[in-house]
């Protein structure tokens, strides 16, 4: 897949209205994307097959839907304050500012190679060597003032070498005033995640469900990151939806638990949205480039037409949360353990994942070109099309409308259904190939002879005669 087959996903999603660019009258607000008819329709299947699996399949998972806003300690807590940022640097040239592993990444092989000797970096010619590089640069900007342009890093604004400032950091959070005024209002950020505000109610959720440990709690909801370089469309954004689960596990059993989510949620990926394994990996994050909470860390990344990009992060956060919050508010927050009669501060392990990004994975995968027969394909599984059948009359004439709408009103009952009877038969499946619709059922004169209607498979474009009173029973064999 090319970054072309990315331009074309965009075009189809704002065509068939799955995703529109935000705020397009006045010129648009950049990494703002609107969710259209087909898009919330989507976003809602791969969330609920997400919750499905994750509270309904394990009995000792339930969810949680906490507040976006919470109060600021929590953010000292947590260490967002202090290390959630993003090394930037400045070009006084053209003015222009970049993320430094974002710019770095844009450069030639021998521009890193030639960073690397100056600082005495490994280098793996990898993006760890880029993070490690930033990184470093972020900790040492003092002495490495002007490594950047030593090193000849080309601005791509200009084309030439750029005038780099040192090394500064970019705190990512969304910071506004809760209260009537600005002066005397507190202080408040969006959360850049979900996960504290489950940390935060993890005993009131223990408590009132009587769980023993091992449990999860499972959240949905927004975050918001103040994200400096937003690209790839829907892949990085500065508002986005986070699907997140935090699992409470006794100490001694986190590398236990960390073995067992790995392969969950790898699982997860190719049996649940039915996604190629060879599109997908694991990547694990070395000591040096572990986030401040983590012990050991993986990602699990997709191949997307621009290379391969995290779609979710498994992290043994180890008790560095709970201890931090019991530390910044002076709330007990151990654990009785009523089987061994102890106390302690439950390890957790995080599974974490964007549901944006899972969607933008899903369009990336079943996005397919038929040459044969001229028409693009959204090959979705069953459970993730927004619309799982047309039902379309074959002339709008005939009382073929009216039959087709009662074919709708029994089937809307059982599956998301619409209606079609404009252009020829032939243009109505085809629109609906695009939109990802895998069954047309069309109501022509047979129909009102012996009450069969024509079904159409969206991959195969096979036909078959089918009773009405059967349709539910062909679907429900067809679609798996
Ligand atoms: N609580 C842990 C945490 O937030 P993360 O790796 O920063 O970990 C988890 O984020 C997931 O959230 C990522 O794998 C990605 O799918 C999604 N995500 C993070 N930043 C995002 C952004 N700016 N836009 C869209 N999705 C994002």
């Amino acid at each position: 897949m090319s970054t072309k087959h990315l331009d074309k996903i965009v075009a189809l999603c704002k065509r068939k209205g799955f995703v529109f660019p935000n705020s397009e009258i006045y010129g648009g607000l950049k990494a703002s994307y609107d969710y259209g008819p087909l898009g919330v329709e989507l976003k809602k299947s791969i969330s609920e097959i997400w919750w499905n699996s994750m509270t309904r399949l394990y009995s000792n998972i339930v969810g949680l839907d906490s507040s976006i806003m919470v109060h600021p300690d929590v953010w000292e807590a947590s260490g967002h304050i202090a290390n959630f940022n993003d090394p930037l640097t400045d070009n006084k040239d053209s003015k222009k500012r970049y993320r430094v592993d974002d710019l770095l990444a844009q450069q030639k092989t021998k521009v890193i190679d030639s960073l690397c000797e100056i600082l005495s970096i490994k280098n793996n010619n990898d993006n760890e060597t880029i993070d490690n590089i930033s990184q470093f640069l972020l900790k040492n900007s003092n002495e490495w003032k002007s490594a950047l342009s030593e090193a000849g890093v080309i601005d791509p604004f200009s084309g030439n070498v750029g005038n780099w400032t040192e090394v500064t950091q970019f705190n990512l959070m969304f910071q506004t005033n809760a209260g009537p005024s600005e002066k005397t209002g507190k202080s408040i950020f969006l959360r850049p995640e979900t996960a504290q505000g489950i940390y935060i109610n993890y005993l009131l959720v223990q408590n009132s469900m009587r769980l023993k440990v091992p449990f999860g709690i499972a959240q949905i909801g927004k975050a918001f990151r103040n994200e400096i370089i937003a690209r790839n469309f829907i892949f990085r954004t500065r508002e986005f939806e986070q699907m997140e689960m935090q699992y409470f596990v006794k100490p001694s059993e986190d590398n236990e638990a960390m073995k067992f989510w790995k392969k969950e949620r790898m699982d997860f990926f190719s049996t649940k949205l039915g996604i190629d394994d060879k599109n997908l990996r694991f990547h694990e994050h070395s000591e040096d480039n572990l986030a401040h909470y983590a012990k050991a860390a993986f990602d699990i990344e997709y191949n997307f037409p621009f290379g391969w990009g995290e779609i979710e992060g498994i992290h043994n956060r180890t008790d560095f949360d709970l201890k931090q919050h019991e530390k910044h508010s002076g709330k007990n927050l151990t654990y009785f353990d009523p089987i061994e009669n102890e106390k302690y501060h439950p390890y957790i392990i995080e599974t974490s994942t964007g549901l944006n990004r899972l969607f933008l994975m899903v369009l990336c995968e079943f996005y397919h070109e038929d040459t044969n027969n001229n028409r693009t394909v959204l090959k979705l599984p069953f459970d993730l099309a927004p619309n799982k059948l047309v039902i379309c009359p074959l002339l709008k004439k005939d009382g073929l409308p009216e039959k087709s709408n009662e074919v709708f009103n029994k089937l809307s009952k059982e599956y998301r259904c619409i209606y079609d009877e404009q252009g020829s038969i032939g243009k109505r499946y085809y629109r609906q190939d695009e939109a990802g619709t895998p069954f047309g059922i069309t109501v022509d004169h047979e129909t009102l002879e012996n009450n069969s209607v024509t079904i159409r498979e969206r991959d195969t474009m096979q036909q078959h005669r089918v009773e009405i009173n059967k349709i539910s029973e062909f679907i429900n064999d067809k679609k798996n």
